[in-house]
């Protein structure tokens, strides 16, 4: 993934255009209404997206990327920070012009903040008509009927058991190459800082059999990769006896009975050797030998662990409710690095400036990042939100201006070590999944290396969806640049 710097520290294209979020594709069936959705947030929010746009096809809408000839604006929000929340409503400001020219227009909010605020979202942003939370989407047809019958509309039901299994995602910004599978919804760690507990509710994962199926139907229309998307993806846990529902029964069933994210990985690796298979988030204190094991085993699980560590000072990680210490962080830096070796690509979540935070406590962030070793890392200031334990038990008393100095700081030495990653790729062949062209230039190809590193080289036959061997001899912070060999 490309990344760029912007005033929240380093993050990935997708939020850099996070101004406008991600939006719909045109798609034109022939159906009598048209659908906008902008999404923004995480992979999940994205891909919720997608569930939503199925529902919404059955119904009569097509898809459409311009707000002005939309029925019905849906936009599926985020919460994580501040300014995620001041993004969504600079847009509900912008969409009002368009419903004031257009009184018939139906807008909604959905995801996160629409879960966080609930009805209070009708009251704060007189434009919305609908408020729909992360698990009730499958109300979406019978609400916007309320909203046509004049009527304002509001489903925040949180549900511990709705995966949205049975429902074929609409892909809608896909590549054609690479899609992402949800397999588990909620989450059940309690980190201080997080919002997401509440607005995604309980952790419950998803039937095995119906992941495969989605992984096996996309590799059969062209896929060649697939991301498992959860907000902790060690503690997916499926059991096929009936009796045994929510996480805490799952533990009584029986070993043979039970399916853990080890396995779950291995039976999306068997679909086919040529489907790459990738995962995301891992939370350290979860992640077991198992898996790094069963990633060796398999060429096509990709070599790529994304292990946010938040902060690497143990009393910060305490406060945090991380669950783990540095040592413990440490420790499985270091399986992972004896286990799958150097090359296996590992990147990182951090927070700078959480309650209290010394700067001796900060420096052990920069410490740990040395040690880590890092390809790349996504960046934040803590930034407080409504409702949660670290709102509720500790001040937020890190000034702006040294939240900033400590982001500036991580920044600086992740691009150092990112450089330096990238020089250890020189000289090397890489196994590249072509994803489409490169973003500069539409005589150069882009792809990633299974350690997630984006990888750019001349065109010359070569087509999206083909794996092609690149030797890589120059490089920048973020990107490996080559010339495919045979
Ligand atoms: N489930 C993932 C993270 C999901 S949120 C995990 O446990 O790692 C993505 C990232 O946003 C987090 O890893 C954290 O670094 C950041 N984040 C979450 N809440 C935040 C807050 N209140 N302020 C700043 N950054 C936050
Ligand atoms: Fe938030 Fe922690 Fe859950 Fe990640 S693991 S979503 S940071 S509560
Ligand atoms: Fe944001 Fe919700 Fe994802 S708060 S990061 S969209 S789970």
């Amino acid at each position: 993934m490309e990344k760029v710097i912007s005033d929240i520290g380093i993050i990935s294209e997708k939020e850099k255009n996070s101004e406008t979020g991600l939006i719909s594709k045109e798609n034109n069936s022939g159906k009598k209404k048209k659908l906008y959705v902008e999404s923004y947030g995480c992979q999940m929010n994205f891909s919720d997206s997608e569930i939503v746009t199925s529902i919404l096809a059955k119904e009569g809408y097509d898809t459409t990327s311009d707000s002005t000839e939309a029925d019905l604006i849906l936009i599926n929000t985020c919460s994580i920070r501040e300014r995620a929340e001041q993004t969504v409503r600079n847009r509900l400001n912008h969409f009002n012009g368009l419903k004031k020219k257009r009184p018939e227009l139906t807008v909604g909010v959905l995801g996160c903040m629409a879960e966080r605020l609930k009805s209070k979202l009708l009251e704060e942003e007189k434009i919305v008509d609908l408020v729909v939370g992360p698990d009730a989407y499958r109300d979406l047809p019978n609400l916007v009927s309320q909203v046509d019958d004049g009527h304002k509309a509001v489903n925040t039901f949180l549900s511990r058991e709705e995966t949205y299994a049975d429902i074929s995602p609409v892909r809608l910004n896909s590549n054609g190459v690479t899609a992402f599978i949800s397999i588990m919804r909620g989450c059940d760690n309690m980190c201080s800082f997080c919002v997401v507990p509440f607005t995604r509710g309980r952790e419950r994962s998803r039937d095995p059999q119906s992941i495969v199926n989605e992984a096996r139907d996309l590799f059969e229309n062209g896929y060649r990769e697939v991301t498992l998307l959860g907000q902790n993806v060690d503690s997916y846990k499926w059991s096929s006896n009936k009796e045994f529902k929510g996480k805490a029964q799952i533990e009584k069933a029986n070993e043979q009975e039970i399916v853990n994210f080890a396995r779950l990985l291995e039976m999306v690796a068997n679909v086919h050797q040529d489907l790459r298979v990738r995962f995301s988030t891992s939370h350290p204190k979860d992640i077991t030998d198992e898996v790094l094991y069963t990633m060796i085993r398999h060429e096509n699980i990709c070599k790529y662990i994304h292990l946010p560590v938040q902060s690497g000072n143990t009393r910060i990680l305490e406060m945090m409710n991380r669950t783990y210490t540095r040592n413990g962080y440490i420790n499985k830096i270091d399986a992972i690095r004896d286990i799958l070796g150097e090359e296996c690509g590992i990147s990182s979540d951090m927070i700078v400036g959480f309650c209290s935070e010394t700067e001796k406590e900060h420096k052990d962030t920069l410490s740990l990042m040395d040690y880590a070793q890092y390809d790349f890392s996504y960046m934040f200031m803590y930034s407080e939100r409504p409702g949660t334990l670290a709102e509720k038990k500790y001040e937020n008393d890190i000034p702006e201006e040294i939240k900033k100095k400590r982001l500036n700081e991580i920044i600086e030495k992740q691009q150092e070590i990112s450089l330096a990653r990238n020089k250890r790729d020189l000289k090397k062949v890489h196994k590249i999944l072509v994803e489409g062209f490169s973003k500069r230039s539409d005589k150069h190809l882009q792809g990633r290396n299974s350690a997630n590193k984006v990888v750019v080289f001349p065109k010359a036959a070569f087509k999206k969806g083909q794996y092609v061997n690149v030797m890589v001899n120059d490089c920048t912070t973020a990107t490996l640049i080559g010339e495919a060999v045979n």
